[in-house]
């Protein structure tokens, strides 16, 4: 009869084990039975990069990678990009249910009420140098929150961390903003609080004196495409979030960490990395020359904005942004970069280099193109990931810090340095 457990047997002393096998895997600690002698400190196994551990259970985000499902607590992405909002989804993602009329007033009403941020926070803003990265920006102002809100740290507080939660949603906008107008040498424009959350953040980005009117059909996009960013399970920068939360640092802390993670060109910085490239080839004549230098590099060389950890199929977050980015550029004119684009993504979906290691157009192959026709600089694309990542941060973190299996995170290592050797004095060396 089939049961579930494994059964191994250690062939260094003959042994044989049951393990238990739940929700298709099996602990890790397990292992640790295995030993090939009474003080081996027992088997463990090595796992690089994580590419099959479960660190967590979790109830938030579902991934099925080889049929390019993504689902938000059960409900598919394709029906929250079109009919929900981003704050809705981000109430979804973190409380598990959609909301009802009146809770969703009031979630709305929390976080647009937190989107001003203490004045100091301006000065501190003002020390960076004109061409300094938003992103770094982002990511040390975030930090510097929790200086302003100590009591951050409390966070086997449930009220308490709630209250943080309503600040980070919201000031997340307003940083991000303010980090693009230090950049322009422009005076950094107030929230908004009549505005929807997307409207708001545009009229603090792009606002230039007198009433700025936001589009409809722009304000829109930036919903969905925040929708489609708001959580995707334990990516790199989750990890982070997660990693640092375990020691119970508080969440702005831990949000800082996690954005730095975000800025990577191979995870959140890959969408400013397309642009970069898409500008570097140039033209479609030298697409075909750009795709033979990316197959001969090795990997040192590589195609932006393609291939997934997880999606080995499509990645249903470029579906719906490719759809929709025809829409934007009715608005906005259409951006020149997108027949490139197109064009690199036809060759290489018919190419054996990636057919045959599965490397599909991901989320960031297409974000881009429809941010810059919307007026964002190609620097603050990454920071356009990070605000609405921010909903699904602060979900994983808050489930992990009530999840009775959690407790700081601490990894173990396979040691395969030098052996225990006697200190030389540096005249003897
Ligand atoms: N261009 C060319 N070759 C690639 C690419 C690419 N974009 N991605 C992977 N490969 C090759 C890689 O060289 C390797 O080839 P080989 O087997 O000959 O050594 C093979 O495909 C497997 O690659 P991998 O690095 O082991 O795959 P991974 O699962 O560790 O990496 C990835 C996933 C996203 C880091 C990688 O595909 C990549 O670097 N893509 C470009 C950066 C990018 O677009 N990142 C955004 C990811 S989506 C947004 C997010 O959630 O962060």
């Amino acid at each position: 009869m089939a049961k579930d457990s494994l059964t191994v047997t250690d062939n260094r002393t003959g042994k044989t084990y049951e393990f238990p096998i739940e929700n298709g895997t099996i602990r890790a600690l397990d292992l640790r039975q295995m030993k090939a002698a009474p003080d081996d400190f027992g088997l463990m196994t090595y796992n690089p990069a994580f590419t099959n551990t479960a660190s967590c259970k979790s109830r938030i985000t579902f991934i099925d990678g080889d049929k390019g499902i993504l689902n938000y607590r059960g409900y598919p992405i394709e029906q929250l990009a079109e009919h929900s909002t981003y704050l809705e989804t981000a109430y979804l993602i973190l409380h598990g249910e959609l909301p009802s009329k009146a809770e969703y007033g009031e979630w709305t009403h929390n976080i647009t009420h937190h989107t001003m941020v203490h004045e100091n926070i301006k000065e501190l803003m003002v020390g960076f140098r004109y061409d300094a990265h938003p992103m770094g920006m982002l990511g040390s102002t975030v930090a510097a929150l929790s200086t302003f809100y100590p009591e951050a740290k409390n966070v086997r507080d449930a009220d308490c961390r709630r209250d943080q939660i309503f600040r980070l949603m919201a000031k997340i906008t307003t940083l991000a903003a303010f980090a693009y107008r230090h950049s322009q040498g422009l005076p950094y424009a107030y929230p908004d609080n009549d505005l929807s959350y997307c409207g708001n953040f545009l009229q603090m980005m792009f606002k230039r004196g007198g009433r700025y009117e936001v589009s409809p059909v722009l304000e829109r996009a930036l919903e969905v495409l925040f929708i489609l960013h708001a959580d995707h399970e334990q990516n790199c920068s989750t990890s982070a979030m997660r990693g640092v939360g375990s020691s119970e640092a508080d969440p702005y802390s831990a949000t800082a960490a996690a954005i730095a993670a975000l800025y990577g060109p191979l995870h959140g910085g890959a969408n400013e990395m397309v642009l970069r490239m898409l500008r570097e080839i140039g033209s479609i004549e030298r697409i075909p020359a750009f795709i033979e230098e990316v197959k001969t590099s090795g990997g040192d060389v590589r195609l932006m904005g393609f291939g997934h950890r997880v999606y080995k199929n499509f990645d249903p977050r470029a579906t719906i942004i490719k759809k929709m980015a025809e829409q934007v550029f009715q608005v906005t004119g259409r951006n020149p970069l997108l027949d490139m684009a197109l064009e690199l993504e036809r060759i290489a979906l018919s190419d054996e280099y990636f057919i045959k290691r599965k490397l599909y157009p991901n989320v960031d192959f297409y974000s881009g193109l429809i941010y810059q026709a919307m007026g964002f600089p190609v620097d603050m694309f990454p920071v356009l990931f990070a605000i609405p990542r921010v909903s699904g941060w602060l979900a994983q973190w808050d489930e992990m810090l009530d999840d009775k299996d959690q407790k700081i995170a601490r990894p173990r290592q396979v040691y395969l340095g030098a052996g225990r050797r006697d200190y030389v004095s540096l005249e003897r060396r």
